[in-house]
């Protein structure tokens, strides 16, 4: 296969991700810098980013203050081993972390496991939580129950109580899992603005799977408080604090999956904080280093924690990765850290929310937008899929949108919008004024 060259340099060899790579080669969007709220490409086109990246970039490209302390770190310690030897800054980002951690001051969140991306927090959640279980007597509570259109990364374990078929239906998946219900309903809830009216009860799809299987057979459920890569789904007002207390009633460990909602995207710092409904684990990554390095953190409520700690002399949890807690990635997080708190990121959205619903919302009408759905600075549109080839309308849409200057994210026929929380009140105007115009363009 003879793909188009770039500058003399050949497209065969990367094997690209979630990426239809035939299509992409024969005509490549490639970036070459980043600042601030915007991308520049290859060709020198300036694309204003409505994704921050995939999610992450919260703060906005290229932050100096993030680059100066990675270059330190390397320059002072660039590796060390994390099993059975430790590092100063690994403990400093975990104290840290612990003193934002999901539920504000004096919540028990506050031990914290480092991996490397949101699959590997999601799979180490679920292994914490099987541990747990074990650990408290509880030995046969092996299920992990997820929902559909869940996306929980890529990891076997996050497959398995994911809910994207595509993801699914190729893998052999873990056994003793089952799912809840998705909570997608336009018919009863279209065009929202926040939490959608009607759907709580979609909760109680526990019970019957409690009634099914035993609750002394189920380890763990796992959420994302928003889905993000289904198209942004909102929980029905009602739905999570329902979903906590059957948890509560039944032994069964509450997992929030905040690798999209933590650190500021909903207005709040995380998910737990804007729902005001407690979790016992909260698995986080992306916006943890700004996107600047690959890195994920566990939140686990000290109760678990202390549990699986507390057990027999030794490893107490064989599980780990060889860079959990690399020192670059951690004096990117404390450097991201930083930036949050003086500019008082983790709760912007909060103010810039109003405007951003008005601006996403007054897309409706417009050809072709047959639902859309804001919650803080996030946003799904959903277009009418084009009769026999779904996906293809959003599809075209984000690539009339990156080569007409701006960078959106198509999932299905969801257009999903997430700017970095340094967005001013003219870009989001910008946004919606960009996607409208690629919209009327639209087949
Ligand atoms: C909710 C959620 N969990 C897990 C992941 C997986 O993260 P990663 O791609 O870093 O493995 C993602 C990625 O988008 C996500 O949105």
């Amino acid at each position: 296969m003879t793909m188009r060259a770039v500058n003399e340099r050949s497209l065969d060899e990367f094997w690209m991700p979630f990426t239809a790579n035939r299509q992409f080669k024969a005509a490549p969007r490639l970036l070459a810098s980043a600042s601030g709220m915007h991308y520049r490409d290859t060709e020198g086109r300036e694309v204003l980013d409505a994704t921050a990246g995939l999610w992450c970039v919260a703060a906005g490209h290229g932050r100096p203050q993030i680059a100066e302390a990675v270059a330190r770190q390397l320059g002072t310690l660039d590796y060390a081993p994390p099993f059975q030897m430790g590092h100063p800054v690994a403990f400093a980002f975990a104290e840290r972390l612990a003193e934002v951690a999901p539920g504000g001051p004096g919540s028990t969140l506050d031990r914290i496991f480092f991996t490397n991306s949101g699959s590997e927090s999601v799979d180490t959640a679920l292994k914490i939580a099987l541990a747990y279980q074990r650990a408290i007597g509880q030995g046969t509570r092996t299920r992990l129950i997820g929902r559909e259109k869940g996306y929980h990364g890529v990891g076997f374990g996050g497959i398995s109580v994911g809910g994207l078929v595509n993801n699914r239906r190729m893998f052999p998946l873990l056994p003793g899992t089952d799912h809840l219900r998705h909570t997608h309903d336009p018919g009863r809830n279209g065009f929202t603005r926040g939490l959608p009216e009607h759907g709580a009860e979609l909760a109680d799809d526990l019970e019957r799977l409690i009634a099914l299987h035993g609750a002394e057979t189920i380890a763990a459920v796992i959420v994302e408080p928003v889905a993000g890569s289904a198209g942004v789904l909102v929980p029905p007002t009602g739905y999570l604090e329902r979903l906590r207390a059957i948890c509560d009633a039944h032994g069964i460990l509450l997992i929030f999956d905040e690798v999209i909602t933590g650190f500021g995207r909903l207005g709040a710092p995380f998910g737990v904080d804007y729902f005001g409904v407690r979790a016992d684990l909260v698995t986080t990554a992306k916006a943890l280093t700004n996107g600047a390095l690959p890195m994920g953190a566990v939140f686990v409520d000290r109760r678990v924690h202390d549990a699986v700690i507390d057990g027999p002399a030794g490893i107490e949890l064989f599980h780990g990765y060889t860079y959990s807690g690399h020192p670059a990635a951690c004096a990117a997080g404390l450097a991201t850290l930083d930036i949050y708190a003086d500019e008082a990121l983790l709760t912007r959205g909060a103010a810039l929310a109003a405007r951003w619903e008005d601006a996403v919302h007054s897309l409706a009408g417009l050809p072709h937008v047959v639902d859309i759905r804001t919650i803080g600075l996030m946003a799904g549109i959903d277009l009418a899929p084009r009769a026999g080839a779904p996906g293809v309308r959003a599809y075209e849409l984000f690539v009339d949108c990156f080569e007409t200057g701006m960078l959106v994210r198509a999932t299905g026929d969801t257009i999903a919008l997430s700017p970095p929380l340094i967005v001013s009140e003219a870009q989001i105007d910008e946004i919606a004024a960009r996607l409208a115009d690629a919209l009327r363009r639209l087949a």
